[in-house]
């Protein structure tokens, strides 16, 4: 077992371990910290079944608690309302019950459907997240926001509900994540060296493909990011304040996906594109300087990864106005006064997103 990195979420009433590992190796004495288990509720999607199922077993086999996979369709479109019924099913036919703990092996879309299935079968059981893309272990399988899609919106319903252990085998990204994947995760990665500053942000500049096929190579940013996370959290697990600087990008990166009916573009590109929007704006509203927008730019282009989009601004705009995060027609971004100096709440003219998104168009 090699453990790369330990970190904790701390919250009021509730602790857990964010654990990066080299691989499934160890998962075994981690999951024997928590008390009191009646069986595992492996929810996983097919290929993750394929590809990890036998190193996954072979820890649990250790622990003569008895485990079952559920096996649900990947993809975005399945992480819909109309597909937990059945889940529920299977978790009533293995007779899952209040000890029941449900492992989420998978991408943020296993996690996000699993953790919301956890947090609400028999009104809330505990789950652990087995995190096996770069977006999940760095953003989404920490922090507890679990959630479904509805038809007429993306993770519309949903709750909070923490983990009871996060455990990312690093393994699987560099076995078998392809590299579209990758891409999608490190806009988030790149989003938190932005919101932490410092050293992170000096390191990812020099980053490179090559540092997306090694642990060693990669285990930094990864480490950073999940540090970086946690924190954040355990100051504001519920988003009240401080968590909405975890939007950064995500203003424009929402409109992007909403407009394209979140097909054509992943969620980490569309991030990476709104990610420049807005140190754009941060430069007109807060000064920030144009060296940072053109280091990260530089970043998106050493990665091939998308840093602007010919969409009509108005058209976009429209699809701001109508996202959950904000409100009564005004337009809410995170900007930056300067790496690692957010601000979240900054209501942003529509002229000034045009210009912005004119400017970035022509980059
Ligand atoms: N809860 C949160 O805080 C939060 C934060 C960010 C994003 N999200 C959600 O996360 C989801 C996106 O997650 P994602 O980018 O991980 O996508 P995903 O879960 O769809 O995984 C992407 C693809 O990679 C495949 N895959 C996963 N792991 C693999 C592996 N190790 N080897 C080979 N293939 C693998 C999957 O089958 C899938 O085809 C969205 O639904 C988004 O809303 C949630």
């Amino acid at each position: 077992m090699r453990i790369i990195r330990e970190n904790s979420v701390n919250l009021e009433n509730h602790n857990y371990k964010v654990v990066l590992s080299e691989s499934f190796s160890g998962i075994n004495e981690y999951l024997k910290d928590i008390q009191n288990i009646s069986s595992f509720q492996i929810i996983t999607e097919k290929n993750i079944y394929d590809l990890y199922n036998a190193e996954l077993s072979s820890q649990l086999s250790s622990l003569t608690i008895p485990f079952h996979f559920i096996i649900i369709k990947g993809k975005e479109s399945n992480k819909h309302i109309s597909k937990v019924g059945n889940v529920y099913n299977q978790l009533i036919k293995n007779s899952a019950d209040r000890k029941s703990v449900i492992l989420a092996l998978g991408g943020g879309v296993v996690g996000d459907f699993s953790g919301f299935i956890a947090s609400t079968f028999l009104r809330g059981i505990r789950f652990v997240q087995i995190p096996t893309t770069l977006l999940a272990c760095v953003d989404s399988s920490v922090g507890g926001k679990v959630a479904v899609n509805a038809d007429l919106g993306k993770n519309m319903i949903g709750s909070f509900h923490q983990p009871e252990l996060v455990f990312a085998p690093l393994n699987t990204l560099i076995n078998s994540l392809p590299l579209k994947e990758w891409k999608c995760g490190i806009s988030e990665v790149i989003k938190h060296s932005l919101l932490d500053g410092g050293e992170f942000f000096e390191k990812i500049q020099t980053i490179s493909k090559k540092d997306l096929k090694s642990v060693d190579n990669i285990s930094f940013y990864i480490t950073e990011s999940v540090k970086y996370k946690s924190k954040i959290v355990g100051m504001d697990p519920k988003e009240n304040g401080i968590r909405a600087v975890l939007n950064l990008g995500h203003t424009t990166g929402h409109a992007i996906e909403s407009f394209l009916n979140y097909k054509k573009i992943s969620h980490g590109e569309a991030v990476g594109i709104g990610i420049i929007t807005a140190l754009l704006l941060s430069q007109h509203k807060l000064g920030l300087s144009e060296k940072v927008i053109n280091n990260t730019i530089k970043i998106m282009k050493r990665l091939s990864i998308p840093y602007k989009t010919n969409l009509n601004p108005t058209i976009l705009i429209d699809h701001m106005k109508h996202d959950k995060k904000n409100s009564k027609g005004k337009i809410y971004f995170v900007l930056l006064s300067s790496p690692g100096e957010p601000k979240f709440g900054i209501e942003t003219g529509e002229s000034e997103i045009s210009d912005a998104i004119h400017i970035q168009n022509k980059l």
